[in-house]
């Protein structure tokens, strides 16, 4: 069976891709994962709050400000060694990279616009096959405008791409008034892939503890569905290749999204439930699910479903939303 797959200009041994997640703390956790079989691993993400925390540390202990990143890293006194800033990361994706064979993808959470540019060079450095813009940002300002907020996920993306010769993902969440106008600009502005989605972790409430809780659920199957929906719209209509993200707990979801266009699936959810050598089950479940259908590449069946660019989006979107409503109201019609 040829899993082989492309993604981001590199080549893969399947499409599976470890996404961002804890399991990517350790070279050990990155080394489980590759030998567990994925294609690629991105590493959890360096955010702009741990750089923040150091850099205030730091401006304590040295003269002058930090204007980059190649200069900050001179300037780090050795205890910012212990500390889980971007020294650490850093150090985590050399030693990571050059620890398994397969691509290690570094992420970033470019979250206010300006600096990162030498954050994203010092990924390169340290050995990223490519980097991950992670836009993670709920904009919290009721006042600003969807055109801005769109603007700074290119003007995010615009940046990364000067700083680094490294193929650039970038994960956006889902929730723009037009997201395949947000997807085309992005491609238009050099993604190499778009990641779809972000998932937000919204905070819960407490009703009996009167308290607002900060907690990350695991995802489910039925998640998949906005994902694989976009990426079946957004197949062949961009440059940039499609990574999902979102739902994967089985074999055949993998295969739902390939059907649906995308160029790698990525797993965080499945592989924190079950442990990372679950890859491997979900490897072996892909392969049994190709050839019991007849298919001896992913390339023969990526895309198969997808909204061929001749189609009418709107009229697709429509005549899917009618049917179902009509299904359900069927089903539910002796209620
Ligand atoms: C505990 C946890 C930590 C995560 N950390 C990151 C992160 O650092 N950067 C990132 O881009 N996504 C992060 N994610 C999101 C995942 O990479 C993934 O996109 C999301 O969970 C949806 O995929 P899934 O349904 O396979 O979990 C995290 C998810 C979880 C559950």
């Amino acid at each position: 069976m040829d899993l082989s797959t492309r993604y981001l200009g590199l080549q893969l041994r399947n499409p599976l891709v470890a996404s961002a997640s804890p399991l990517s703390h350790t070279v050990d956790g990155v080394r489980r994962l590759a030998a567990a079989g994925v294609g690629a691993v991105v590493l959890f993400s360096l955010f702009e709050e741990q750089l923040r925390e150091e850099a205030a540390r730091n401006a304590q202990l040295v003269d002058g400000p930090a204007e980059s990143f190649a200069e900050a890293l001179g300037y780090f006194p050795a205890v910012a060694e212990e500390d889980p800033g971007p020294r650490r990361y850093l150090s985590l994706l050399e030693r990571a990279a050059a620890s398994v064979d397969v691509p290690v993808i570094a992420s970033l959470n470019c979250v206010t616009p300006g600096g990162w540019t030498g954050y994203a060079h010092a990924m390169q450095e340290a050995g990223a096959a490519a980097i991950e813009v992670n836009t993670y940002w709920l904009p919290g300002d009721a006042r600003l405008s969807g055109r801005d907020v769109e603007q700074r996920h290119v003007d995010c993306l615009r940046r990364v791409k000067e700083a680094v010769d490294v193929p650039i993902a970038v994960k956006l969440g889902p929730y723009f008034s037009s997201t395949g106008e947000m997807a085309l600009r992005l491609d238009e502005a050099g993604a190499d892939a778009l990641v779809l989605f972000n998932r937000f972790l919204q905070p819960d409430i407490d009703a009996e503890a009167l308290a607002i809780v900060p907690s990350v659920t695991l995802s489910s199957a039925a998640e998949a569905r906005l994902p694989r929906t976009w990426i079946a719209l957004l197949h062949g209509r961009v440059h940039a290749a499609l990574a999902a993200t979102t739902g994967v707990e089985d074999p055949t979801d993998i295969a739902k999204y390939l059907l649906a266009g995308a160029d790698v699936v990525m797993t965080a959810s499945a592989l924190l439930r079950h442990g990372p050598e679950y890859a491997g089950v979900l490897l072996d479940g892909l392969s049994a699910w190709m050839k019991a259908k007849g298919f001896q590449a992913v390339d023969e069946l990526r895309g198969m479903l997808s909204v061929t660019p001749d189609t009418d989006e709107v009229a697709y979107e429509r005549a899917g939303y009618v049917s179902a409503l009509r299904a359900a109201n069927a089903g539910y019609g002796s209620w």
